[in-house]
């Protein structure tokens, strides 16, 4: 069977995310990219991986960087996951962000928790790279409720089951 590219990106749409920023420093340049694609990888060392397509303007600040910061979007941060979704200039304008104590990577003030990590290895993904990463510092910055992507829209979770 032939996969049709939009209906599978529509079965994927079904799945809610998180949503993170994750961003790095290149050249003395800071760079961050709206990410779906980050987990959790192993506790004891403690690893994460995220993906990231290969065709995206930012994709070259990664490929060759060594330390990356991620900030976890809240539920009220969904002007920033389109920020950093979209190539335009100055983006980083009017974004209060925090420098990583050990990355110096920038870290979004306000989002619910922040990791820094060193790049460990990179995959091979498709269209993709899968990068694999062990984490030097973390913490939860605050108890707002997360911003999720769910059938291409922002939702925020209101209730406990
Ligand atoms: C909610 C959301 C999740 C995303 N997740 C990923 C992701 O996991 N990996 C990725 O490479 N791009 C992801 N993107 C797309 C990138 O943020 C960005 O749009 C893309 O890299 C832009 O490419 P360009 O620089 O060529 O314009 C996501 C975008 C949004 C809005």
């Amino acid at each position: 069977m032939s996969i049709n590219s939009l209906e599978f990106r529509k079965t994927l749409a079904n799945l809610a995310s998180s949503v993170c920023i994750i961003s790095t420093v290149f050249e003395e340049e800071i760079h961050g990219i709206t990410i779906s694609s980050f987990t959790s990888l192993s506790l004891d060392p403690p690893m994460i991986l995220f993906c990231l397509g290969k065709h995206s303007k930012k994709y070259q600040y990664f490929q060759d960087t060594k330390l990356v910061g991620v900030s976890i979007l809240n539920s009220s941060q969904d002007y920033l996951s389109n920020n950093f979704s979209r190539n335009h200039e100055n983006y980083w304008d009017s974004v209060d962000i925090m420098l990583g104590e050990q990355s110096k990577c920038p870290i979004i003030k306000d989002s619910l928790g922040f990791l820094e990590c060193g790049i460990e290895a990179k995959y091979d993904g498709g269209d993709h790279t899968i990068f694999t990463a062990k984490v030097i510092n973390h913490g939860k910055l605050n108890d707002f409720s997360p911003l999720i992507h769910f059938r291409s829209e922002y939702w925020a979770i209101n209730s406990k089951e």
